[in-house]
């Protein structure tokens, strides 16, 4: 099997004072090469917990974590800093771009942190730009688009060096049905065609609809 991730009896618990809330519990799963995986489940049920865990942005009280056959060490802040840059793309609810820049920068300014020349971030920027179908809109600041625009932008700069896995967390909780539909729409064309791998932390039916796997958390 070509797993990208997998995760092995996974336990997570938020402790509040005293009392201890356990989210996740002996949780396993392979992430594979090619995924579109759905984290389903009601408000509360640790969608983003698990994304939070995957992403390395947290840690497992315990369980094990392997990235490419690779036990990750949560302890390595550096290494997993490293890991993030190298192998994941990141999509948010809110967008998060950079208000004063150009969908084209905003896509760019990323590939900063890596050794690219110029001329190449901004091919590279221009390509994934026209992959989600904004090639004419790459002078365009985030507050001359419509929010489903805002989310191709954040899209095309997740996907710019094209990452091994990609973590979004809720991405149409922001749009209307029609922008929500296809933001669904793209990303599992890029699943689809470009063979980019999606894992999507989602309560919108039509996202876990798309879903070629669904986790259902919460029971
Ligand atoms: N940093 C934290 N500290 C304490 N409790 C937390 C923390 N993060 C999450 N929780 C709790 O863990 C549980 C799971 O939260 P999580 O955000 O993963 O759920 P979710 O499925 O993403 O929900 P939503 O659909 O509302 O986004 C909730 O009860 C939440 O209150
Ligand atoms: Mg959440």
């Amino acid at each position: 099997m070509d797993s990208i991730i997998k995760l092995n009896n996974i336990e997570k618990s938020y402790t509040n004072g005293k009392v201890k809330n356990q989210v996740l519990t002996d949780f396993s799963w392979n992430f594979e090469r090619n995924c579109f995986t759905v984290l389903a489940g009601p408000s509360g049920s640790g969608k983003s917990s698990l994304l939070n865990i995957l992403a390395t942005l947290d840690r497992p009280d315990s369980g094990i974590y392997i990235l490419d056959g690779q036990i990750i060490n949560f302890e390595k802040k550096k290494e997993l800093t490293r890991l993030r840059k190298e192998n994941f793309g990141f999509i948010f609810q809110s967008f998060n771009l950079i208000p004063v820049l150009s969908a084209l920068e905003n896509v760019e300014l990323p590939l900063t942190l890596f050794k690219y020349r110029e001329k190449e971030r901004y091919t590279m920027a221009e390509e994934a730009l026209t992959l989600v179908g904004l090639r004419d809109k790459i002078n365009k600041r985030p507050y001359e688009m419509s929010g489903g625009e805002q989310q191709r932008v954040a899209i095309a700069r997740a996907i710019a060096r094209h990452p091994k896995i990609i973590f979004a967390d809720e991405p149409t909780a922001n749009l209307d049905r029609k922008n929500a539909w296809n933001i669904v729409h793209l990303m599992k064309d890029l699943n689809e065609k470009e063979g980019l791998s999606f894992v999507i932390a989602s309560h919108d039916e039509k996202v876990i609809q798309t879903g070629k796997e669904v986790i259902q958390l919460g029971e």
